[in-house]
């Protein structure tokens, strides 16, 4: 689908989100024919340097972040020549004439302000665009997570935002809602009437939601280890997950519906508290080990020499939601840093037949499954019962119904955030946090810290390579339940 022509703004233009996502993002929206020709894309940040020298970085960042089979010269230069630069610095007052004046020069473009910057500038940056004029009907401001680090710190962001930018015109990202297979949930429990009619604790023996991650903390340690894996990954991305799951049907794809069912599903939320919170979470390190057959340091050798630190980068939970369709059905959530493999995935575990007609051995009661897989290999499982061929009787096994999108599609699976761009352009804010949801979600996140704070323990030491400290594991095997491993 075509989109308006546009001039968007990019804050942190030499950081590293723009450099990964955001230039190969918008590099494959081009091949596709969604930049239109007098579009627009103009790098913003502190480094003095010219328009000439962000281009030639955007080549290599390019070169370094996109398959080489779909980089050819021409769509290289072609692209390159959207693009733009403006010294800015975002919460003083160097080079916003110089910004007014290019964004002047095309008045009608659609306008998103993506912020790619640390939080700490999101205020100061829209108070800058407000001042200098730039907020228009057409405007729009991406905000990057972390939006804060608690309630309170959300709320002021939050405030400050919205002090210039009417709600409507606010984009929180979270990416994860930008993945296919994320979107793909949607279609799976309201496009079909065989899932969400079984979608309930009556059929639903619990719900398990793993986002495991080979790497460690690159580059990022300054940020993560104030951050931690329940802020960084659980409070947004895990959550999302949850709601999408969880919620029930929206009345229609409009973005306040859907985001109003996701509402409902954190405020259900049942907040853990101190008594809790031994039995219900888990809180890991990664120690040294290997991970894909490579050592690898644990994580205070990764933060520096003579570091100390009682971050968590590794979580675990039980978590309820307190409803009538879930009463009864916990939903165990895990992530990780330094985990064996890179796999997200929602499992739907279902409860076992009531009785069995078969002969005992032949395990007729093994309950049916149904696997998400969001990256890698995106695709479906569901494990049905079937018999095991040949004469020796009646003897079943689970057998996986199985889909993989890209087998079954042909095509390549689009970045999160080229999807999301587009929306930003498009105005389409369905994929993005509304602020009530970004705030509940963190008044739930604010309970759990605080029962951590009030019970204080080291995290747990896990081998990295290993999926956690055996407490994780433990956690689900005390409900007589084990984490689903898939042995594809
Ligand atoms: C980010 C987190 O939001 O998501 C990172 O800050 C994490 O720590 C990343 O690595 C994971 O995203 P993806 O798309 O690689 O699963």
């Amino acid at each position: 689908i075509p989109v308006a022509s546009f001039d968007c703004v990019v804050f942190g233009a030499t950081g590293d989100l723009t450099t990964r996502k955001l230039l190969p993002a918008l590099y494959y929206r081009y091949k596709d024919g969604q930049i239109p020709p007098t579009s627009r894309i103009i790098g913003a940040s502190r480094s003095e340097i010219t328009g000439d020298q962000f281009r030639e970085r955007a080549r290599d960042a390019l070169k370094r972040f996109v398959p080489g089979h779909d980089l050819t010269e021409e769509a290289l230069s072609a692209f390159v020549d959207h693009l733009g630069y403006v010294a800015v610095d975002g919460a003083g007052e160097d080079g916003w004439e110089a910004l007014a004046e290019k964004l002047a020069e095309r008045p009608d473009q659609v306008r998103p302000y993506y912020l790619a910057t640390s939080p700490d500038l999101y205020g100061a940056i829209c108070r800058n665009l407000a001042r200098h004029g730039l907020i228009g009907e057409k405007s729009r401001v991406v905000l990057e997570k972390p939006i804060g680090k608690d309630l309170k710190s959300a709320r002021a962001i939050n405030d400050a935002v919205g002090e210039v930018f009417p709600e409507e015109q606010i984009f929180r990202i979270d990416h994860y809602l930008g993945k296919e297979t994320v979107q793909n949930l949607l279609a799976l429990r309201f496009a079909n009437t065989i899932f969400e009619r079984l979608w309930t604790a009556d059929v639903i023996d619990h719900v398990q939601i793993t986002v495991g991650e080979t790497v460690g903390v690159e580059g990022r340690a300054g940020y993560y280890d104030t951050s931690g894996a329940l802020r960084d990954m659980v409070q947004n991305h895990l959550l999302q997950l949850l709601c999408l799951t969880a919620m029930e049907s929206p009345l229609n794809l409009d973005a306040n519906s859907v985001r109003d069912e996701k509402l409902k599903v954190l405020r259900a939320l049942k907040p853990i508290t101190v008594n809790d919170v031994q039995h219900v979470t888990v809180r890991g390190q990664y120690a040294a080990g290997a991970v894909e057959g490579k050592p690898v340091e644990g994580y205070l050798t990764d933060l520096g020499p003579g570091s100390q630190s009682r971050t968590e980068t590794f979580v675990a939970l039980k978590l309820e939601v307190q409803s009538w369709r879930w009463a009864g059905v916990p939903f165990y959530l895990r992530t990780g840093k330094r985990l064996p493999q890179k796999m997200s995935e929602i499992v739907v575990q279902f409860r076992a037949s009531p009785f069995s007609i078969f002969p005992e051995e032949s395990f007729g009661r093994e309950p049916n499954r149904l696997v998400i897989r969001l990256q890698p290999q995106e695709g479906m499982k569901l494990e049905v019962m079937t018999k095991d061929p040949g004469p020796g009787g009646m003897r079943l096994r689970p057998t996986g119904l199985d889909i993989s999108f890209e087998e079954t599609f042909k095509q390549r699976y689009p970045d999160a955030y080229e999807r999301l761009l587009m929306d930003v352009v498009r105005g389409n804010p369905t994929l993005f946090m509304r602020r009530d949801e970004v705030e509940v979600a963190w008044a739930w996140a604010d309970s759990l810290l605080k029962a951590w704070a009030d019970r204080p323990e080291a995290p747990r030491p896990y081998a990295a390579g290993s999926w956690g400290p055996t407490a994780a594991i433990a956690l689900i095997e005390r409900d007589g339940r084990t984490w689903h491993e898939d042995l594809r």
